[in-house]
């Protein structure tokens, strides 16, 4: 069987893939690329045997001879190293989020079209058991059509702040607004839905001693009221409030079908209840159904991060690429139908919660607006049009916040 030949940027988060390439029947890892020698380090002592180039420097990574690069770098910088890959001829899978502005998202889209090079956006919360079924029922028409649905991905990452931000007051994770992060809670909507969003009215929640402490300039909580092109209503709402949830629920026309709330000791997300009636209205309670969905070639998921989710995205990039017509990825286009309304939903909460409309980039005309459009709140990128990372405005964090987060970072690796 041919292998795609794959190489990996990030060696943190990128160990999840850097597995799946190394391991998989549809993948030959060949190699692995980090600004960081300690990362690398870490995969040359897992990997001995085999033969995989380690690279400090991205431009000379490229050259190496592969099919296809995974980015798992820095959040906000996916999008210019996926162009620079698309256009040295190979394949890209890109860790979340796609792009930080406009600019770049009507640049990624183009290059996308210009190269023919196949984009796969790594969103894998959507290949999580219970909405990956909830796709499969909705698309099958058993939930009829979609009226109103809900993500939630709360995460309080306060205990593992120091080993994802290690104390740099410019990391990524100390600088995004609340709203950026938001494609595990609105991601599955949009894939289990097929639907585009049109508008979308944006939340913000408080700062919290948590953020302040960790250093994170951004309120705690993002929250997206999204319009679907059929008038269907999406709420999404992610962050770091202080106990976790992962969760999604849909209503369609003939009922619902949700995963399990984790205090319900259910296995949350592994585990899905569908309630639907052939009538609408006719509802008798006797149609519920709670049972724990089997992923196609589920069985190898088992092990990978996220619920399995880890492996579907990967899977599905690398058939992709060798012609399987089943794959499902989740092209430029749709990563967009799930980012932008994050990025929106930011510009509502700047203009006081007034609804927005999210431009619709796979009209070539729509894009003219955006091509100049750097409005961010990364300074490298934003230029004149920088934002700030709160409403209320970038607030000035103490540098013994960044020391005392780093110190605590550092013990840790001496433990390691
Ligand atoms: N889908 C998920 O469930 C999930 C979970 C965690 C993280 N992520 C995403 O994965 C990505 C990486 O996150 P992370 O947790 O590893 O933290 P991170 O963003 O701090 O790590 C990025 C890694 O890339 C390396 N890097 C940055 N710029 C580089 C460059 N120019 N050349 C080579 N290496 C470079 C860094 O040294 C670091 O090891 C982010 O996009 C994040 O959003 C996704």
């Amino acid at each position: 069987m041919k292998k795609v030949k794959i190489g990996v940027v990030g060696a943190a988060r990128g160990t999840s893939m850097i597995k799946y390439s190394a391991e998989a029947n549809n993948t030959e890892l060949v190699a692995i690329c980090d600004i960081r020698e300690d990362l690398l380090n870490k995969h040359r002592e897992k990997y001995p045997d085999k033969e995989i180039a380690y690279y400090t420097d991205f431009e000379t990574f490229l050259n190496h001879d592969m099919d296809a690069v995974v980015l798992a770098n820095y959040a906000n910088e996916h999008a210019p190293f996926a162009i620079r890959c698309m256009k040295a001829g190979k394949h890209v899978f890109s860790e979340v989020l796609p792009v930080q502005t406009m600019k770049e998202a009507v640049e990624l889209i183009e290059c996308v079209e210009q190269t023919g090079k196949i984009y796969a956006y790594g969103e894998n919360y959507c290949y999580m058991p219970a909405p990956y079924e909830m796709r499969r029922l909705y698309r099958e028409g058993v939930l009829g059509e979609f009226e109103y649905g809900e993500g939630e991905y709360i995460h309080n990452c306060e205990p593992i702040w120091p080993g994802i931000t290690y104390g740099d007051p410019d990391h990524w994770r100390n600088n995004m607004y609340a709203n950026f992060y938001c494609t595990h809670s609105i991601g599955p909507l949009i894939h289990i839905t097929g639907l585009r969003p049109v508008s979308v009215v944006g939340f913000e929640g408080i700062r919290t001693e948590r953020d302040m402490r960790c250093g994170a300039k951004k309120a705690s909580l993002g929250m997206e009221v999204i319009t679907l092109e059929n008038g269907g209503i999406v709420k999404s709402i992610h962050g770091d409030l202080y106990k976790g949830s992962i969760w999604y629920s849909v209503y369609g026309g003939k009922g619902r079908a949700e995963s399990s709330r984790e205090d319900a000791e259910c296995d949350g997300v592994q585990t899905i209840h569908v309630n639907v009636d052939e009538f609408s209205g006719q509802y008798d309670g006797k149609h519920l159904s709670t049972y724990k969905p089997e992923m196609a070639v589920d069985g190898e998921g088992k092990g990978f991060g996220h619920g399995g989710s880890d492996f579907h995205t990967m899977y599905n990039f690398a058939e992709k690429i060798l012609g399987n017509p089943e794959a499902d990825i989740i092209d430029v286009y749709e990563a967009m139908d799930m980012f932008l309304p994050g990025m929106f939903a930011y510009r509502s909460v700047l203009a006081g919660n007034m609804p927005m409309q999210i431009p619709n980039l796979r009209d070539p005309a729509e894009r003219e607006k955006w091509r100049n459009d750097t409005a961010c709140t990364d300074p490298k990128v934003a230029g004149d049009q920088l934002l700030p990372v709160w409403s209320k405005g970038t607030p000035d964090v103490p540098a013994a916040v960044y020391e005392h987060i780093r110190s605590i970072w550092e013990e840790d690796q001496k433990k390691k």
